[in-house]
């Protein structure tokens, strides 16, 4: 029998429905995981972690302000910190430059040949940057974005490819002091519109395209199409990327060619003295409303966490070449692609493509190639993989790895095992971390070399991190399934919600008073090790990537055929969880396979690719409560092919039954 037990909670009037019932069969699996990695004596004798990091993270703000230490800071602290809840100021009045710190002080010393980025683009292009070429760029990009007027504060779009421009553009706004938003290149031009007007960004930086699976991304036509109605914008930069293929007209005066624009600029520049806490960028990421919030994360707190994170979590030492496979669009790119690595001199590996394009070893060539020693990459990928088989990464050589990381949602432990033998040559360590957008970064990892891992979990919180489970009604919990918290404040933390604190104070700090919400359900351990389980509110992690169910409905609503829509996660083996849209149509439309191919593809043109849903079920009616809310829990059990929950509440249970039929048979 199915164990359902839906919770409710009413946080200042805001109803979250909360089924626990797909969690208890999780935690149920999870518990019978019995396999123990310890770490392996070799990694151990050499890693940049030891126990004694543990001991120093209790007394937490010294253990911090130890980690800031490592970076350069123009003049120093008075203080590490107010802590006036929910606002946290790291580092008062200390100064810095975010850019400066990754690359001013490694060209002045023995770094500066070393390469920074080595780049890889779809179509087998190549450049290497050393920390002088990189350091160089950001100069003239500064510089040039300088001469354009851009000022200290002033909000700066990157809507990018993975190419090196997009990382030469986040460190010159950095270094002038500009605030950047990325969007990632894969959003619609509606979704970039909606970005650039909430943060009333001044200027574009984009490409005329971008190269996936073989086909060209014409990303400035897209940029065109936002920018029509993004009145604070007065320039778009554009780098060539593509050439004729992405043909799009320049708009005199306000579009920019990037190769122009920065060829007669000289490299001279001053880094600009950053407050520690100014802002350093906003990402967008989605909640539970319809409208995506600008997490703002500012410059001291941000990136101590990030530099510390990466030197211990990823035990990064100079001649390592580190492979994190996120885009820059994510918070996965800005902290463990850009700011972490660099921040520390080390050697990163960024690819424009996809991984299996032109082939499915794509990835282990890369790797053989380029002789990645620590590989960083998401559970959905290694599923990807593994169903692939192991022939591709067997056709290479993958003996330079020597740790191997996950990131992004949970890790299935067969995806872990066949992680650790087929790419890691049961040799390298995983390190599973969990961490969120709003976090800034890793939160509960593994240290390599020190902790003892066991396939699906995240083990234990990061020296200097407080995490604590908590039940509905915020009692402490010593172990078994709930809701994961943080406790005390940590550098990395989001400072608020761009232009609405309310709304932050709202959604992380009020549903467990005194305890920052991360919107996850765990589970702890007899040994004290987390297990996370997944959100517990209306945000999906599909393939990795966040995706708000109001986002969905409102896209599929603003369609004129619909009526209303509801949107709900159902598992799916690759993906994670796959999006299915239940839609009621409006008077005197017809339902048809050519209008759910219609639906979809409006998604895909109001967000992007991403959130294409995987099933549309036409239904004249959704299942409501008498009160009119739609009950997505039972939607959720539809679509799971799970047997019903309750349906007492219904205003008319027969709806659910009707569509549960529907839904079988479009299964069949
Ligand atoms: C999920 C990505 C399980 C989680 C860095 C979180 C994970 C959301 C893990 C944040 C992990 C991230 N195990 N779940 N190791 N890492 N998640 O903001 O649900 O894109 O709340 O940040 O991803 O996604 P975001």
């Amino acid at each position: 029998m199915r164990r359902s037990y839906t919770i409710r909670l009413a946080p200042l009037g805001f109803w979250l429905t909360l089924t626990l019932a797909t969690m208890k069969d999780q935690i149920d699996t999870l518990l019978s995981e019995q396999r123990r990695f310890p770490p392996p004596r070799a990694f151990a004798a050499r890693a940049a972690a030891t126990t004694a990091l543990y001991d120093a993270g209790r007394d937490w703000k010294r253990f911090w302000e130890e980690q800031a230490r490592a970076l350069d800071w123009m003049s120093p602290w008075n203080r590490v910190l107010d802590w006036k809840p929910p606002h946290a100021r790291w580092f008062v009045d200390g100064k810095l430059n975010a850019a400066s710190n990754c690359l001013d002080r490694h060209i002045a010393g023995p770094r500066r040949n070393k390469a920074a980025i080595i780049w890889e683009g779809e179509p087998g292009d190549r450049r290497v940057l050393t920390y002088w070429d990189l350091a160089r760029e950001v100069r003239r990009c500064a510089n040039a974005l300088k001469a354009l007027g851009i000022r200290r504060g002033d909000r700066v779009a990157i809507y990018l490819p993975m190419i090196p421009e997009a990382v030469i553009a986040m460190l010159a706004c950095a270094r002038i002091g500009a605030v950047h938003s990325v969007v990632f290149g894969g959003f619609s031009a509606e979704s970039l519109r909606d970005r650039i007007n909430d943060a009333q960004a001044v200027a574009v930086i984009t490409a005329d395209g971008g190269y996936r699976r073989g086909q060209v991304l014409p990303l400035k036509r897209f940029a065109d199409e936002a920018l029509a109605h993004c009145p604070s914008v007065k320039h778009c930069i554009v780098v060539r990327r593509v050439g004729e293929e992405a043909f799009a007209a320049m708009e005199e005066g306000r579009d920019h060619w990037w190769h122009r624009l920065l060829q007669p600029v000289s490299t001279e520049s001053e880094p600009e003295a950053m407050d520690s806490e100014d802002m350093l960028f906003i990402l967008y990421t989605s909640g539970t409303t319809g409208k995506p919030k600008g997490i703002v994360h500012t410059t001291g707190g941000f990136l101590t966490h990030v530099a510390a994170t990466t030197r211990y979590v990823f035990d990064l030492r100079e001649e390592d070449v580190f492979w994190c496979t996120a885009d820059i669009g994510w918070v996965t790119g800005h902290s463990y692609v850009v700011y972490g690595p660099l921040a520390n001199g080390a050697t990163v590996v960024m690819y424009e493509g996809a991984p299996d394009w032109p082939e499915r070893d794509r990835f282990w060539s890369i790797v053989e190639t380029y002789g990645v020693t620590v590989m960083y990459t998401a559970p959905t990928a290694i599923r990807a993989f593994m169903k692939w088989g192991p022939e591709h990464p067997s056709r290479h050589d993958l003996s330079t790895l020597r740790l191997l990381g996950t990131v992004g949602e949970p890790i299935n432990p067969e995806a872990w095992i066949w992680y650790h033998e087929h790419i890691g040559g049961g040799r390298c360590p995983i390190v599973d971390t969990w961490w969120q957008t709003e976090t800034g970064g890793i939160m509960i990892t593994p240290l390599p070399g020190v902790t003892t891992t066991t396939p699906g979990s995240a083990t234990v919180p990061f020296p200097g991190i407080s995490a604590e489970l908590v039940d509905a009604n915020g009692k402490r919990l010593e172990k078994g399934g709930g809701f994961l918290t943080i406790t005390q404040p940590w550098p990395g933390m989001l400072r608020t919600i761009y232009g609405d604190d309310e709304r932050y104070q709202q959604t992380y700090w009020s549903r467990f008073p005194g305890r920052y919400f991360a919107g996850d359900g765990a589970k702890l351990d007899e040994a004290g090790y987390w297990w996370i389980l997944g959100r517990v509110d209306d945000v999906l992690n599909v393939a990795g990537h966040r995706i708000g169910t109001m986002e969905v409905e409102s896209a599929l609503v603003d369609h004129p055929a619909v009526a209303e829509a509801a949107v709900v996660g159902r598992s799916h083996d690759l993906k994670g969880q796959a999006l299915a849209a239940f839609v009621t149509l409006k008077d005197g439309k017809q339902a048809s396979p050519g209008l759910k191919d219609d639906l979809k593809d409006h998604v895909v043109k109001k967000i992007g690719a991403i959130a294409r849903p995987d099933d549309i079920l036409f239904s004249a009616d959704l299942p409501k409560t008498r009160s009119g809310k739609i009950m997505r829990r039972l939607l959720k059990d539809i679509a799971e092919g799970r047997t019903l929950g309750d349906t007492t509440t219904l205003a008319d249970p027969a709806v659910v039954n009707r569509l549960k039929e529907m839904y079988e048979e479009k299964e069949s």
